[in-house]
């Protein structure tokens, strides 16, 4: 359970004045985050430079990230983005036998995007989700054959915050014999993650939603006994097991996931990223998890009491903190919405409710109550 919800909120300055919902694109800034970014701002301009502690707060963002999925800090990469992550798995796969690419329509189109850039390689199709239910295991087993070599799909999805039973669909993914790559960019920091235990292959996550960071940098974990068998095409000096070797003759990959990094990390972000990833840390993420379902009833009763209509799973099980409510014009009450200091989040033809473990389910009805007059 969240205890202590108003000491939690004092970590938040926005939450003073303010409502911020919009964690499935945003989450609210933490303290401890703006002064991790300060920290690097006075070093730079106090100490004129430290790359030995700049480099320190990566690592130890690195680590943080793997604690938060159980994973080895050796089975991460650094990288900018998801967008990057997926372009270094795409790149790396070509000499494979297999050669059919499986992606779940509901990812994010960067996943589509960065696959379909390698059609040439590649034959990529699509996985839907049936028409008012939501894909299952059966449906995964009924499009993957000996041929397929990846599935791509999403814990979460951005869209409307539909959450999947990874372990589910590893088990099946498996079973054929294919890899299963995982967006989990909308799940990091709202749902417990344990790679090891789902069975997950390759996972890709930024910092800026649910994760209480900023963009620029994002993770990659690819499990050990892939990793090494991988020849990064994406790559860079800190890929290599010695970048300080300045040999630029030959290329000499580091062990393990870190042959993924490229170039010199992001390192202000990286700055961000572990004062953010340190304050999900000292929860279990489980219990925000909790939290946020109570959330979820909230919303969604708030809702349908006022006649909204909810393009999200209504059942809590297969749903994460954010519920969509269909809206015509979107982008236009969101933005009337915050004239109001209320911060919710618009795609396409809904608006995005997104609670986190700062939010109370009096930000939620205040919310629901200014939409639904918006609306009307
Ligand atoms: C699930 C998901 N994946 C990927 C992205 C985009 O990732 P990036 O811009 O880091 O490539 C988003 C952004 O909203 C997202 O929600």
């Amino acid at each position: 359970m969240i205890n202590n919800i108003n000491k939690i909120r004092e970590s938040f300055p926005i939450l003073k004045n303010k409502i911020q919902l919009s964690s499935c694109s945003q989450s609210a800034m933490h303290l401890d985050v703006k002064d991790s970014i300060n920290k690097y701002m006075s070093s730079w301009e106090e100490n004129g430079m430290d790359w030995g502690g700049w480099m320190q707060a990566c690592e130890n963002a690195r680590l943080e990230f793997a604690k938060m999925i159980n994973a080895d800090r050796s089975e991460i990469a650094i990288v900018s983005s998801v967008s990057h992550g997926v372009s270094s798995i795409a790149t790396s796969l070509t000499d494979q036998k297999r050669k059919k690419v499986l992606i779940a329509d509901f990812d994010f189109p960067t996943v589509g995007h960065v696959w379909l850039s390698h059609q040439d390689q590649y034959d990529v199709s699509f996985i839907g989700r049936n028409e008012g239910d939501f894909i299952d295991a059966k449906a995964y087993h009924d499009h993957i054959d000996e041929e397929t070599l990846i599935v791509n799909t999403s814990h979460v999805s951005f869209y409307d915050g539909f959450k999947q039973d990874l372990k589910e669909v590893a088990r099946v993914v498996h079973e054929k014999g294919a890899y299963l790559s995982v967006d989990a960019y909308q799940s990091l920091g709202q749902c417990p993650i344990d790679v090891k235990e789902m069975d997950i292959d390759i996972l890709t996550a930024g910092l800026q939603k649910y994760a209480l960071g900023i963009p620029g940098i994002a993770f990659l974990y690819i499990k050990k006994e892939l990793a090494d068998t991988l020849t990064p095409k994406i790559t860079g000096w800190f890929g290599q097991s010695n970048p300080f070797a300045f040999d630029i003759k030959h290329v000499e990959y580091g062990e393990g996931t870190k042959r993924f990094d490229s170039g010199t990390f992001p390192m202000i972000n990286g700055f961000a990223a572990e004062a953010a990833l340190k304050v999900l840390n000292q929860y279990d993420i489980a219990d925000i998890e909790d939290h946020l379902k109570h959330l979820s009833q909230v919303t969604i009763e708030e809702a349908e009491g006022r006649g909204l209509t909810i393009k999200s799973p209504k059942t809590l099980h297969n749903k994460a903190s954010n519920t969509a409510i269909y809206v015509e014009n979107a982008s236009e009450v969101e933005g009337q919405l915050k004239d109001q200091g209320i911060i919710v989040s618009a795609r396409n033809d809904v608006i995005r409710i997104a609670p986190h473990f700062y939010n109370t389910k009096d930000d939620i009805k205040l919310a629901v109550k200014e939409l639904a007059r918006l609306i009307n």
